[in-house]
């Protein structure tokens, strides 16, 4: 990961808030994955101390569950303490970048109802003023403003975009806004790409991204390569580009694979500044229960032979789910296709098993269905059947569960995450 020596210097003894997204067990998992010690998680946030990985925006836009990154300036304050600290700390920014002096105040958690806004708005643009600096707020009826709103407003690099973050017991932390979720970047990947096709199900680019740094957790030898044997429209093998690895893709049905093969020259193109020059595609027509340790290297053989080098490899996929559903199917359909499903996972783990190397990741999504509060699981009869092949099931730090859920309100079909560790060769 790139990092300049000037940013490594400013960055010791940082405090950061990452703003969770609506998933908060995926968005905490996630981090989780990628920092070992995480300081104290609020069911809105969680707050880390040290070294950010890159420059907060770089790091942000390789995180699907966290919407937003604040650098901490006061911590454990009582409340009556915020209009000062708040107040010192623009007083800082606006001398610091000269002219007018636009912030914002974000409540975490959001709380729509609240006066407090209202007083601390007007009390910091009038102490602002008093003391000669052109102060305005920006919040529209006193509410937080939104991060598309707090962006083109120029509030993350002037740093005034700040956050009262409600740590209980009476106390805020505060922190001003260093990254933001590029909304429009999400959306053009998942709807500006050219091949789309709703029948094989969409994996939401976020989903994609948080499932690859499931794969990648501090315990867990480190990939160089995503693999995913179920590509359809190839949305993990782009998002695993964008951050950084090479990817091995292939599927069954060869519309797909050209399919995916024209997303990701559409990517090459059009985010070609965050693709890496020396990121290896390969694309192939196979059924996901025949590949072979060979299919799984990314490189092109040099002079015809093959490389025997290591495989720096994670499989991250989202198999074949069963059929969009618009209601809960009859009991005899659910059934016959969860038994299906179950055959070609296990054949699917079976073959793999044969050559993937120890520890190796495998992050896989099954499928369930949603009657009412009641679900009907598969992974919870197939994934011992999947262990007893030579994989481990693992939990995802800091939460104590090994699967994670991620289902829309009006689907019928949701997903469960389980990530598994090769543990034997067989
Ligand atoms: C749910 S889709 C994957 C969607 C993908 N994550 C995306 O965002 O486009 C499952 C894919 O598995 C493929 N498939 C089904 N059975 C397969 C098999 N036995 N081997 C390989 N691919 C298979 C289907 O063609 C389909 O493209």
């Amino acid at each position: 990961m790139c990092r300049t020596g000037l940013y490594v210097i400013l960055a010791l003894d940082m405090k950061y808030a990452f703003i969770l997204g609506r998933n908060q067990e995926l968005s905490i998992a996630e981090l989780g994955a990628i920092f070992q010690s995480l300081r104290s998680c609020k069911n809105y946030a969680i707050f880390f101390d040290g070294e950010l990985p890159q420059k907060p925006q770089d790091f942000l836009n390789r995180l699907g569950g966290t919407t937003e990154i604040l650098e901490i300036f006061a911590e454990n304050l009582p409340q009556a303490d915020i209009l000062n600290d708040v107040e010192k700390f623009l007083l800082e920014q606006s001398r610091a970048h000269t002219g007018k002096c636009a912030f914002a105040l974000n409540l975490w958690p959001e709380n729509k109802k609240s006066q407090v806004l209202k007083f601390l708005l007007t009390r910091l643009k009038k102490n602002l003023r008093a003391k000669g600096v052109s102060a305005n707020f920006m919040n529209k009826n006193f509410q937080n403003v939104s991060p598309v709103f707090a962006s083109k407003q120029g509030l993350i690099g002037s740093k005034t975009n700040i956050g009262i973050l409600d740590v209980g017991d009476g106390k805020v932390t505060l922190g001003a806004t260093v990254a933001l979720q590029d909304f429009e970047a999400y959306s053009k990947r998942d709807y500006g790409k050219p091949f789309r096709d709703p029948a094989v199900g969409m994996l939401p680019p976020k989903l994609a991204q948080i499932m690859i740094n499931l794969a990648n957790p501090n315990e867990i030898a480190s990939a160089a390569t995503i693999l995913d044997p179920f590509c359809g429209t190839g949305t993990i093998l782009m998002e695993a580009m964008l951050m950084g690895y090479s990817v091995i893709g292939s599927d069954k049905d060869a519309r797909l694979i050209e399919g995916a093969r024209q997303n990701i020259d559409w990517l090459q193109k059009t985010f070609s500044k965050s693709v890496p020059g020396n990121t290896h595609v390969k694309l192939f027509q196979k059924d996901a229960r025949s590949l072979t340790a060979a299919d799984a290297i990314a490189k092109a053989p040099v002079g015809g032979k093959q490389q025997n080098g290591s495989l720096s490899l994670a499989v991250v996929t989202e198999p074949f789910l069963g059929p969009p559903l618009s209601q809960f199917p009859a009991e005899n359909f659910l059934k016959k296709l969860m038994d299906e499903l179950e055959k070609l996972y296990l054949d699917f783990f079976k073959n793999l098993a044969q050559w993937l190397p120890k520890k190796t990741a495998v992050v896989f999504i099954f499928p369930y269905w949603k009657k009412g509060s009641s679900r009907q699981s598969l992974a919870s009869h197939v994934v011992a059947k999947i262990e007893s092949l030579g994989y481990s099931k693992t939990t995802f730090a800091p939460l104590k569960t090994t699967s994670l859920l991620y289902e829309r309100p009006d689907s019928v079909v949701g997903r469960e995450i389980v990530r598994f560790v090769k543990v034997v060769r067989p």
